[in-house]
């Protein structure tokens, strides 16, 4: 699974919204260093947080067992669905927020933006 993605903390230099249908085009033009914006190969049953550490990336985490949001991520394309077994109320599902620590893509193709953990509604989570 090809995954895209996107630091949160980098939207707010640039004036970006999460909610932009651009926001991954105006990402890959704006020459961001690759702790914030890049690419990375999720294998099956491989959790995404599991594949960016893999990949030399050191993404927000706690727990690593759904029961904290530290390493909360915003599906902008693509599925990842979450295990039932989590801290996330619905309303936050229903958003895209997913947590990359039990969470694995199952779409070829997936464009998240993860460090959401300070994102208003997912930071009330955070423990
Ligand atoms: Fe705590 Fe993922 S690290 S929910």
């Amino acid at each position: 699974h090809h995954v895209e993605y996107l630091n949160y903390e980098v939207l707010d230099d640039h004036g970006w919204e999460l909610s932009d249908d651009d926001l991954f085009e105006k990402a890959a033009g704006a020459y961001l260093d690759e702790d914030d914006y890049g690419e990375l190969l999720v294998e099956d049953n491989q959790s995404l947080l599991e594949a960016a550490e893999g990949d030399g990336h050191a993404w927000p985490f706690a727990c690593r067992g759904g029961a904290c949001t530290n390493c909360a991520v915003a599906v902008v394309e693509g599925e990842m669905p979450t295990p039932t077994n989590h801290i996330l109320p619905q309303e936050m599902l229903d958003r895209g927020i997913r947590l990359s620590c039990i969470s694995s893509p199952v779409s070829d193709e997936l464009k998240v933006v993860f460090n959401v953990k300070y994102l208003p509604g997912v930071n009330e989570l955070l423990l």
